[in-house]
C-alpha cells in the first residue's frame, strides 16, 4: 500500500457522511438530533447504537464502542486503518493517487506500526508452516517420543491438520529457517518466539514443545502455545505450557482460542473451556462451538468477544478448586455483559477436564452433561454445599444463610421464588424458612445507609469515581469546545498532573501534543488517535453536550481543581500540625491553615 498524506483522511471524512455509510449496514431511526439502531458489534434486542449526524460519530451506550466513520468501517469489515480509508476514498469517489506521498511524511508512524504488524503476522503465519512439517516429518517415521504422545493425546491427522498442530525441534532449526527466508533479528525478537540467551545466542522459546498455533477470528495466527511432555514436566522442573508474550498483535485478553473455528457455525452458545486440549478434543467430537480463554481470567473484552455472535455461554472450566474459583469470577463479568451463563458440571470425577472426559467416556454422555448445565444461582449454591457438612445442625443455619443471600441477588421474583422451590427440594427443607431469610436479605440490599459486603462496597467506589472521572471528562470537553479563550484558560489552569483519571489524563496529555503540530480546531482529532481504548474514552466525552454551557463550566472546573488543591494542602497541614514541630512552624502553619479554610469559604 502507498504511503498517503494526512490530508487524504479530512477529504474522507468530509466525502463520507457517517449517516449514510453506517446506514449501509444498521437500520437507523431518526431520534431527535440523532440516529438510533441496533448495535452491530454486539448482540441487543433494543437500539443504544446512536450515531450523531452534527459530530460525525457513532456511539453504542451498550457496549461503548464508537468513533468516526473511518473507525466505523474499521470496525465492521475488519480492517486496518489505511485499508478502512482506501475504501472510504473509493466509496466517494476520492482519487487516492493525488495524495500519495513519500514516506518520510508525517502519517509513517500509523504506517509503520501497520507494517510491523504484517511482518509479525507473516512471520507467525512462516513458523507455523516450519512446526507443522517439523511435525509431519516425525509422524512418517516408525517410532519416537513425539510421535507416541501425539497418539497417546489421541490427535489424529485431521485434527493436527485442521488446527495446525506442530512440533518445535530444537534451539537453533527455526532461527537458521527464519534468517533464511530473510527476517530481521529484530523481527524475530519482537515476535517474541526468537529469543537471545545470555551469551548472545538466538534460540527457539518453544524448543522441545509440541506446538498450537493461537488464531484470531480472521484466520491469522497471532501467536502459540507450546506444550513441554518429557518427564521434565511431572516432575516441574519445566512449565507445562509455554506461551507468546504479548506485542504488537497479540493481546492475551483479546483474544478466545478456536473463536475462529466457532464462529463459522450458528452458535446457540459457546462453551468456554480453559485449555487448548480441552477445545481441540471438544472440537474433535463436534462440538464445534468450543472456544478456551487459555488459563487466563476471562476479561471484559473476552465477554464483549462472545457477545457477538451468541447470548449464552456455558462455562466448562477444570472441576478442582482452582477452576472452581476461576469460573466464580468468569461468572460474573460474563453475566455483567447480559450473557446468560450456565456451569458444566462433569457426571464423573474421576477426570478432572473436558479433553479427559472425552476421550474415556465419549461424546453422548459429555452431550447429556452439556444439556443439564446448571444455572449460576444453582453453581453457587453447590460451592456453598461443598464447603459445608449439612448434617451437622450450625452448618445447616450457615447454608440456609448463604442460600438466601445468593437468592436475594436475583431481580426477578418468579426466579427467586423457583429457586427457592428447587433448593428447598433439592436439599429436603421447608421453604418457609429459606423465603423469611430472603425477604430479610433483600431489605438489607435495599436499604443504602448499609455497605454490607464487598461487592456493594465496590460499587459505591465506582459512584464516586465515576462523578469525579465526569468532572474531569469536563475538562477535555472544553477543550474540544472549539473556544479559544475557553481553551486556553484551560491550558493555563490545568496541568496534566491534576487529572486523576488515567484514561482522561492520556487524552489531555493527547490533545496537548498535537497542538503542538495541528491548529485542533481544524484538524478531525479522532482520526489522529489509534489505540482503541483511548476513541472509546474520547468518543463518550464527545456525547456530552456542553454547547452554551461553556464558561459557567469553565468556571466549575476551574473552582473545582482549585478546590481539590486547597483540601489537599490543608490536609497536608493538619497531619503536619498533629506531629512533634516546633511552635515558629506551628504559628507559620496555622496562619497558612486559616488562609485556607477563609479561601474554602469563598468556594462554597
Ligand atoms: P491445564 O493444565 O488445565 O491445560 O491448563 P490442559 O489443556 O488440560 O493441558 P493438558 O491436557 O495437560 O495438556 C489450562 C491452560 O492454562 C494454560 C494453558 O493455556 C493451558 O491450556 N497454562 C497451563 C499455561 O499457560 N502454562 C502452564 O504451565 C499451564
Ligand atoms: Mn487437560
Amino acid at each position: 500500500m502507498p504511503y498517503y498524506s494526512g490530508d487524504l483522511i479530512e477529504e474522507v471524512i468530509s466525502q463520507n457522511d457517517i449517516v449514510e455509510v453506517i446506514s449501509e449496514y444498521v437500520n437507523l431511526k431518526k431520534s431527535g438530533r440523532n440516529y438510533m439502531g441496533l448495535c452491530p458489534f454486539h448482540r441487543e434486542k433494543t437500539p443504544s447504537f446512536c450515531v450523531s449526524m452534527d459530530k460525525q460519530i457513532f456511539k453504542c451506550f451498550g457496549c461503548s464502542e464508537g468513533g468516526n466513520v473511518i473507525s466505523f468501517i474499521m470496525k465492521v469489515e475488519n480492517i486496518d486503518f489505511w485499508e478502512a480509508v482506501e475504501m472510504l476514498a473509493e466509496r466517494a469517489n476520492i482519487d487516492t493517487s493525488r495524495y500519495e506521498v513519500a514516506s518520510s511524511y508525517n502519517n509513517k508512524s500509523a504506517q509503520e506500526s501497520k507494517d510491523i504488524k504484517d511482518t509479525l503476522f507473516k512471520l507467525n503465519k512462516d513458523v507455523a508452516v516450519f512446526y507443522r512439517n517439523n511435525l509431519m516429518e516425525l509422524l512418517k517415521e516408525d517410532n519416537n517420543d513425539v510421535k507416541s504422545y501425539i497418539m497417546q493425546r489421541k490427535l489424529d491427522m485431521k485434527t493436527i491438520t485442521k488446527f495446525g498442530i506442530g512440533y518445535a525441534t530444537g534451539k537453533e532449526p527455526l532461527y537458521d529457517y527464519l534468517l533464511r527466508l530473510g527476517y530481521t533479528k529484530e523481527e524475530m525478537l519482537q515476535s517474541g518466539i526468537i529469543l537471545q540467551s545470555s551469551n548472545g545466542k538466538y534460540y527457539d522459546r518453544f524448543y522441545s514443545r509440541i506446538i498450537f498455533p493461537i488464531f484470531d477470528i480472521r484466520d491469522r495466527v497471532l501467536a502459540f502455545g507450546g506444550r513441554a511432555f518429557s518427564a521434565k514436566v511431572l516432575d516441574k522442573t519445566i512449565p507445562k505450557y509455554v506461551n507468546s508474550p504479548e506485542n504488537d498483535i497479540y493481546h492475551k485478553g483479546k483474544t478466545l482460542y478456536l473463536m475462529n473455528f466457532a464462529k463459522r457455525e450458528k452458535l446457540d452458545n459457546i462453551i468456554i473451556v480453559e485449555g487448548y486440549m480441552d477445545a481441540i478434543a471438544l472440537q474433535k467430537f463436534g462440538f464445534s462451538n468450543a472456544v478456551a480463554s487459555l488459563g487466563t481470567a476471562l476479561t471484559e473484552n473476552q465477554a464483549r468477544l462472545i457477545k457477538k455472535y451468541t447470548d449464552n455461554v456455558i462455562i466448562g472450566y477444570d472441576q478442582d478448586e482452582a477452576g472452581q474459583g476461576a469460573t466464580m469470577r468468569g461468572l460474573d463479568i460474563l453475566a455483567s455483559h447480559g450473557l446468560k451463563v450456565k456451569v458444566l458440571k462433569l457426571d464423573r470425577d474421576d477426570v478432572k477436564d473436558p479433553d479427559e472426559y472425552l476421550n474415556k467416556y465419549g461424546a453422548e454422555r459429555l452431550k447429556k452433561c452439556i444439556d443439564n448445565a446448571i444455572s449460576l444461582v444453582e453453581f453457587k449454591v453447590s460451592i456453598l454445599e461443598k464447603h459445608l457438612d449439612l448434617n451437622d445442625f450450625d452448618s445447616k443455619v450457615k447454608f440456609l444463610t448463604g442460600v438466601a443471600n445468593i437468592l436475594s441477588k436475583i431481580d426477578n421474583n418468579i426466579e427467586r421464588e423457583l429457586y427457592i422451590d428447587k433448593i428447598s427440594q433439592k436439599y429436603g427443607m421447608s421453604p418457609g424458612p429459606i423465603l423469611k431469610e430472603v425477604e430479610k436479605g433483600l431489605k438489607k440490599n435495599s436499604s443504602d445507609d448499609v455497605v454490607i459486603d464487598m461487592q456493594s462496597l465496590g460499587k459505591k467506589m465506582q459512584l464516586i469515581t465515576n462523578v469525579r472521572k465526569r468532572q474531569e471528562q469536563y475538562i477535555i470537553a472544553l477543550l474540544l469546545s472549539k473556544k479559544k479563550n475557553v481553551q486556553d484558560k484551560i491550558i493555563e489552569n490545568i496541568k496534566s498532573s491534576d487529572i486523576e483519571n488515567e484514561d482522561v489524563r492520556k487524552i489531555y496529555d493527547f490533545i496537548l501534543s498535537l497542538r503542538d503540530n495541528y491548529d485542533i480546531n481544524k484538524i478531525d482529532i479522532l482520526s489522529k488517535i489509534h489505540d482503541e481504548d483511548m476513541i472509546k474514552e474520547i468518543t463518550d466525552i464527545m456525547y456530552i453536550d456542553i454547547s452554551g454551557y461553556e464558561e459557567k463550566l469553565l468556571q466549575d472546573v476551574l473552582k473545582n481543581k482549585k478546590k481539590e488543591k486547597l483540601i489537599i494542602r490543608r490536609d497536608e497541614i493538619l497531619k503536619r500540625l498533629g506531629e512533634d514541630v516546633t511552635k515558629d512552624e506551628s504559628d507559620i502553619l496555622k496562619l497558612e491553615l486559616n488562609q485556607i479554610i477563609i479561601e474554602l469559604s469563598k468556594l462554597k
